[in-house]
């Protein structure tokens, strides 16, 4: 359900005076941002869905002189080639539990299919894009995450096997770009201290690289027009105590866990500000960074 399928055929019924006052109502926004950072997560949930106009976007804003650094998620991809090939999937509190095979499925898709999908989708549009996983460089390095549960009041250790969270982001790596018109897009698989291979939320790496890097904005783009209270209305602004206790009460749950502690954690880190937006909306990018009507998605600011 995408709310505007074909944004380009969209445009070409605009009036040029109208198509021209758009691009200058962009000026002060393209000068807020020149010389900056943005992270921008794209998640595998709304991959595909903005008619691909989510490269364009992310050239366009290299081209103005801001750094966008993609961190990609694929969560229903990677479920997809896991019952293809017959391997079952569980997940807590949105993390998959994965072994040994499933962690090879992951990184094939990840760093793999999606990563080079993205980069030719980057550099189809006339961008530089280079894929990177958080093996290369010793981008990510990670360690094993530890989870418990508390059931009939028993509290439990649950073992997600390779499931990892970052350690350390190599900032040295990611500033070599800075200074470059290449655009990293990086597949969220970390590297463990005696090299093995960890599957790490992409939300979390989107943080982790946002706060390394001292990112302006951090930008995570899902399926959803943001969080969602009980009512399922899109809460436009959410502060830490508001979500903990959403996250309490069910009503943040599965894949909006990390991406609401992500924001939390990277506000926290000194990322100006996070908002989580719909990534199907055609040049959503755009339209948070460059228009007044900005604010469509739920943001979560410093304090
Ligand atoms: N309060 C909430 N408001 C909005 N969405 C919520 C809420 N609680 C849980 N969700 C779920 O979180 C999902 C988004 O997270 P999910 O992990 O599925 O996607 P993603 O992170 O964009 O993609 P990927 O995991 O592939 O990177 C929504 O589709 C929705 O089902
Ligand atoms: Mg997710």
């Amino acid at each position: 359900m995408s709310p505007n399928p074909d944004a380009r055929t969209a445009a070409q019924h605009i009036d040029p005076v109208a198509k021209a006052a758009v691009l200058a109502e962009a000026l002060p926004y393209m000068r807020r941002y020149a010389g900056h950072t943005l992270v921008v997560k794209y998640g595998g949930h709304a991959m595909g869905e903005g008619g691909d106009s989510f490269a364009r976007d992310v050239v366009l804003l290299k081209q103005v002189g801001i750094h966008p650094i993609v961190v990609h998620g694929g969560g229903p991809q990677i479920g997809q080639m896991l019952k293809r090939l017959g391997v079952e999937s569980r997940f807590v509190d949105g993390l998959r539990i994965t072994d040994a095979a499933t962690m090879e499925v992951v990184e094939m898709v990840l760093a793999g299919a999606i990563n080079k999908q993205l980069v030719a989708a980057i550099n189809a549009e006339g961008g530089c894009a280079v894929g990177l996983s958080g093996k290369d460089g010793r981008l990510i390095e990670a360690k094993k995450v530890t989870r418990s549960k508390i059931e009939n009041g028993v509290r439990s250790d649950v073992d997600l096997g390779f499931v990892g969270e970052p350690q350390r982001v190599a900032a040295d790596v990611l500033g070599i770009f800075k200074q470059s018109d290449i655009i990293p897009v990086i597949a969220p698989i970390g590297v463990g201290a005696a090299g093995e291979t960890y599957n790490i939320n992409a939300d979390t790496v989107a943080g982790a690289v946002a706060a390394a890097v001292k990112a302006t904005r951090l930008l995570l783009l899902t399926d959803v027009a943001g969080v969602l209270d009980a009512d399922k209305r899109l809460l436009s602004e959410i502060s830490a105590n508001a979500a903990r206790r959403m996250i309490g009460e069910g009503i943040i749950y599965g894949g909006m866990i990390p991406k609401v502690e992500t924001c939390l954690d990277a506000v926290d880190g000194g990322v100006e500000a996070a908002v989580i937006l719909d990534g199907r909306v055609p040049h959503a990018i755009l339209l948070e960074l460059f228009t007044d009507t900005s604010g469509a998605g739920t943001l979560i600011r410093a304090g």
